[in-house]
């Protein structure tokens, strides 16, 4: 029989589908009370209907709403994993909107979930902090600037706060994916048979159970342990790469160039 984690309770954000409502699930079999958070409430009622977690209606973004809810709660894991791509475009064609609203979510939200849950998780001795990063935290995509930009820095801030806990007994891991069947490319390029055709076709990418399982595993290892960095990829995808363009010599020019 496996071992049971050493937690009791957790709060998950972005909750309502994918990866992170797989964790839930994954987190609720294990016994643990979890918090599943989202701006959806329907899912996350359904959700809590088949996997007995806490539903918490609420938007990452809003900080007095954010501080107001994790404030009152005693959690031993946060799961870090709200996320949105809000355009796939180069930076210069972004709105000004899809620009913050990316950041919000997957930096501000981040960090603010984090310094709520820690003060709690110090005076206790014992924690977990969990972000769900992406290898785009560590490879650049095309036409994903903002949005990589957002999990690299997140990246660098779970190093820091591994630097600045150590002695408190508090884990912290960067979990990254490389691409995972879910509906996060939806927004940004409104029909999902685009988002089929872009990003799934032919494809074998990795699913939210696949990574809910690693986690899951990850936590069960004994507290002196901490996988710290998880890259977690598709077996048919690789990151990386140099682009180039190439600019063939030009044709020498004289002044009669051209002429008959
Ligand atoms: N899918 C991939 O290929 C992939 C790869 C690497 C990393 N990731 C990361 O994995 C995480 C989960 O992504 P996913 O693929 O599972 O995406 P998803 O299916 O689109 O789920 C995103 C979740 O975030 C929630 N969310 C978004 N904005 C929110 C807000 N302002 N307040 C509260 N909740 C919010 C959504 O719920 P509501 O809309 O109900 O609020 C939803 O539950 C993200 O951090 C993403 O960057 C994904």
């Amino acid at each position: 029989m496996s071992e049971k984690l050493p937690y009791r309770t957790a709060l998950v954000t972005g909750a309502s589908r994918g990866i992170g409502a797989a964790i839930v699930r994954a987190l609720c079999a294990e016994g643990l009370e979890v918090h599943a958070v989202a701006r959806s409430a329907e899912p996350l009622r359904a959700l809590a209907q088949a996997t007995g977690c806490r539903p918490l209606v609420l938007d990452v973004t809003d900080s007095d709403a954010l501080e107001a809810s994790l404030g009152a709660l005693a959690i031993d894991l946060l799961v870090v994993n709200a996320g949105r791509v809000t355009a796939v475009k180069p930076v210069h064609a972004l709105t000004r909107w899809e620009l913050d609203a990316m950041i919000d979510v997957n930096l501000r939200a981040a960090m603010h979930c984090a310094r709520l849950v820690l003060p709690g998780m110090i005076a206790r001795g014992f924690g977990h902090l969990v972000f769900v990063s992406s290898i785009a935290a560590h490879y650049p995509y095309p036409e994903m600037a903002v949005y990589c930009a957002c999990k690299a820095a997140l990246s660098m801030f779970a190093q820091n706060l591994r630097l600045d806990l150590l002695g408190t007994g508090i884990r912290v891991t960067e979990l990254n994916p490389g691409r995972v069947r879910t509906d996060i490319y939806l927004e940004a390029l409104g029909d999902p048979a685009l988002v089929e055709e872009r990003l799934y076709r032919d494809f074998r990418a990795l699913e939210p159970n696949d990574v809910a399982r690693v986690l899951v595993d990850a936590l069960r290892l004994p507290p002196h342990a901490d996988l710290a960095r998880i890259d977690l990829l598709p077996t048919d995808q690789a990151p990386g790469g140099v682009a180039v363009v190439r600019r063939p010599p030009e044709t020498a020019r004289t002044p009669d160039s051209g002429r008959g």
